[in-house]
Parts: structure tokens; sequence; C-alpha cells
């Protein structure tokens, strides 16, 4: 029996994975112009790292790590997703030394959820991701923000919606914590098991939950934008002032929460408004994260990120209809017609190549026909034919694909004389 793709994982192939390269590619450029520069973690951490992380009370610690244990009896998981990677290795190697402050760091590479798969939710997904650390100034949320956002205009993307909300400092945080307590204890018993046990460890989450949203003390919740103290009021400001300069729009949703427990401060999600994306409408999210690097051992360092999965924005895009302007063109397409021809069309092709042109020929031995068919599949700008009797006269025909002209070219300037066209 044949063996099947693992449930929730992707094979990429080749008519699809231009556009990853196409993404990854401005992405990474993206990145040059706001200097963030590219860090690479490895796809397995100690378990260890998320709990304390991303937090051991959230849904992606509780229900959907892919944790083992390996030979040497190490407790180890598959990432999950990428900043408590990066805190851990800021710390590790010593980055907050570094005198150029903030560390823009920016990466991309698979990550693993055990979800629920459907349309945009999978099981190993490809995050791409930049975090800031080093900086408390709310201009670097704001930059933060505008790379992301700048990303999606620049593919095109329409009907993008920033969603923006804050959840204060440590202090601010406690304040509506115990509101939470108070407003939810009355009602504990009508809320699911999940909820019931969030209560507890971390009240927050319960705003979060996927079975209780439509519970009625959900809609009265007391909201953490009541709760900011002064200083966290002023930071909230300060991003949306900063936003605002560069034309940004955003809606404030004091009832975004996020599912890791990392964050303070600035929270925020990038969604798409509009029909035809199925039900998963987040195509990214991210926020300030300033109390992680020292939970993970580190000096005291605000810090602040985001992520999107390139699965999710491929699917907002081909929801638009829109095509990337992906070059999948050919140069010339060889045609040799006789042993001979075949031996000084494989030079003539090895030499475009070392040129830098975008070269194939023919290795079915196909009639002349199929071959001309190939080409056009190939979407080849010229086809070169070499027959026995252009051999004996040192040419070979070249057929402009696209005007239909066709001329003889002496064979030894042919590369030069393709590489001017
Ligand atoms: P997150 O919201 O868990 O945040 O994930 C960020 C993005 O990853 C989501 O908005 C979505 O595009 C994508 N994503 C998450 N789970 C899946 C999945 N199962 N299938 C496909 N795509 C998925 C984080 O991971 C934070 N580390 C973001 C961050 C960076 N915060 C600060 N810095």
């Amino acid at each position: 029996m044949a063996i099947n793709i693992p449930r929730g994982t992707q094979d990429i192939l080749p008519g699809t994975v231009e556009k990853w390269q196409f993404i990854e590619k401005t992405a990474r450029d993206l990145c040059q112009r706001y200097n963030y520069k590219e860090i690479r973690t490895p796809i397995f951490e100690h378990t260890e790292l998320f709990l304390r992380g991303v937090g051991d009370t959230t849904d992606i610690v509780q229900k959907e790590m892919y944790s083992f244990t390996d030979r040497g009896d190490r407790n180890l998981t598959l990432r999950p997703e990428g900043t408590a990677s990066i805190a851990r290795s800021y710390v590790e190697n010593k980055m907050y030394g570094d005198s150029n402050q903030p560390t823009k760091l920016y990466y991309s590479g698979p990550m693993f959820r055990y979800e629920r798969p459907q349309a945009g939710r999978y099981r190993q997904f490809v995050q791409f991701g930049v975090e800031a650390l080093g900086s408390n100034d709310p201009a670097v949320d704001a930059e933060v923000i505008a790379l992301a956002m700048d990303l999606y205009k620049g593919l095109g993307l329409k009907n993008v919606k920033l969603v923006l909300n804050s959840l204060g400092d440590s202090e601010s945080r406690k304040a509506h914590r115990d509101a939470l307590v108070n407003h939810f204890t009355p009602v504990v018993d009508e809320l699911c098991g999940d909820c019931k046990s969030r209560l507890e460890s971390n009240p927050l989450r319960i705003l979060d939950c996927k079975k209780d949203h439509n519970h009625p003390a959900m809609k009265t919740a007391p909201s953490i934008l009541e709760y900011l103290n002064e200083e966290s009021q002023i930071f909230f400001a300060n991003v949306q002032k900063y936003l605002t300069a560069m034309k940004i729009p955003f809606v404030i949703d004091a009832n975004l929460v996020r599912g890791l427990d990392y964050y303070n401060h600035t929270v925020f999600e990038i969604m798409l408004e509009g029909e035809g994306f199925g039900s998963i409408t987040t195509l990214s999210g991210g926020g300030r994260y300033n109390g992680l690097v020292e939970d993970l051992g580190g000096p005291n360092t605000p810090a602040i990120g985001f992520a999107l999965s390139i699965e999710r924005l491929i699917l907002a895009l081909d929801s638009q209809n829109i095509t990337l302007p992906i070059d999948n063109e050919i140069d010339c397409f060889f045609i040799a017609l006789g042993e001979e021809a075949k031996v000084e069309v494989t030079s003539l092709l090895y030499q475009l190549r070392k040129t830098g042109l975008k070269g194939e020929k023919d290795y079915q031995d196909r009639k002349l026909k199929a071959q001309f068919k190939a080409a056009d599949r190939l979407n080849a700008r010229y086809v070169a034919v070499l027959g026995e009797e252009e051999l004996q006269r040192q040419v070979i025909n070249l057929k402009n694909q696209e005007t239909g002209e066709q001329e003889e070219v002496a064979i030894d300037i042919f590369v030069k004389y393709l590489s001017s066209k």
C-alpha cells in the first residue's frame, strides 16, 4: 500500500513553489529595507523553552506541541513558533551586548502545532516573522506593524485590516486579571472545563475561548483598556500616534488577547476582510513581550515582533485572484535532429546555461512536433533547431516563439547572439 503524507502537512509542488519563492524573496527584500537581519535557529528546542516562553496554560503548550524524548532522554519539542527560540538565542549569544540596539531579526521556517487541520490551519506551516529586541520605543511597535502591512500591500492584497489592542504592563494586567476573576466567578459553572481552570490559571484566556464566546458574560467582561495605568495608556497612545503619522489605518479591539502568554502592551492581528477566504481570517499576529528575555535568564529587555504563515498569505492572494509576477519562461529550447546534432546541442546548451540564460532540451526522443509543443509548455522565448544539414553549414535555426520569425545564426556566435536578445 502506498504511504500518504501526514495529516495537516502539504507538499509544495513546482507550479506553486514559485509563489513561495516570490513571497520569501519579497519578504527578505523588505527586511533588508527595514534593516532586519536573518536568524536561523533549530527546528527543535528543549520543551522547557516553550513551557516557560509560550506559557504552560496556553493551548499551544497544553494541546498542540509535538514533543518527544530523544535517545539521550532529553525532552525536546518541534518548535510551535519562533519568538521563544529567538529570545533564547538572544540570551545565549549575548546579543544584548551588541552596541547596535535594538537587535532586529527576521526568520522564516517550518513550525509545528497539533491542531485540527482545515484550510489555513496546518500541523506544519511556515512562519515568516520579525523580532526587534532591546528597545521600549513605541515607534518600534509601529515599525514592526508597518513592515507587516507593507508586505501585504506590496503583494497587492486588498481589504487588509489592522486590529490593535494593549494588554498594558504587569500592574495593569494584574488589575484587569482581578476584575476578570470577579466577573466570571459567579458564572463559572456555566463555562467549559477549560475556562473553569483558566479562571484560576489565566483568566485572560477565557476571552479567547472558542466554546464560550457566545456566553453573555463575555460581552460584559471588563475591558483591559479600562485598566491600563497611565504609563500604559501613554505607551498605547504613542503607538497609535506613529501609525497615524504613517497613515496606517487601524481599529482597536479590546477583546484581542492573543493565544500566547508572553505579551504585554501592544498586541495586534492583521485580518482579511471580505468573502472567499474561509473561516480563518487572521493573516498574522504579534505584539510586545517585554518580560520574555528576562524569563529566559537574560537581562530585562523590551521586545516586539510578529509572525505570519505563508500558507495563509497564499490563500489570501488566491482568494483575490492576485497573480504574482513570477518569471516562468525559459530563454531557449533546443531541438536536435540526428546524433551529431544532439552532441552539438548538448555543448550549446551547456554554454548557454553558463552565461546565465535558462535553457532546456528534449530527453524523451520525441518527434519534432512534440518537441515544439514541449517548448510551448515551458514558455520558451526561442526554439533553436539543429538538423544535419545546418550542422554541416555550422548554423542553427532560431525561431522567436512570440513573433514566429526565424533566422539562421552561426553556431560559433549563437550563445553570444542569444544573450543580446
Ligand atoms: P500566532 O498568532 O500563534 O503568533 O501565529 C502567528 C501566525 O502564524 C498566525 O497569524 C498565522 O498566520 C500563522 N499560524 C499559526 N498557526 C497556524 C497553523 N496551524 N497553520 C497555519 N498558519 C498558522 C505567534 O506565533 C507569535 N510567535 C508571533 C509573534 C512574533 N509575536 C511576537 N513576535
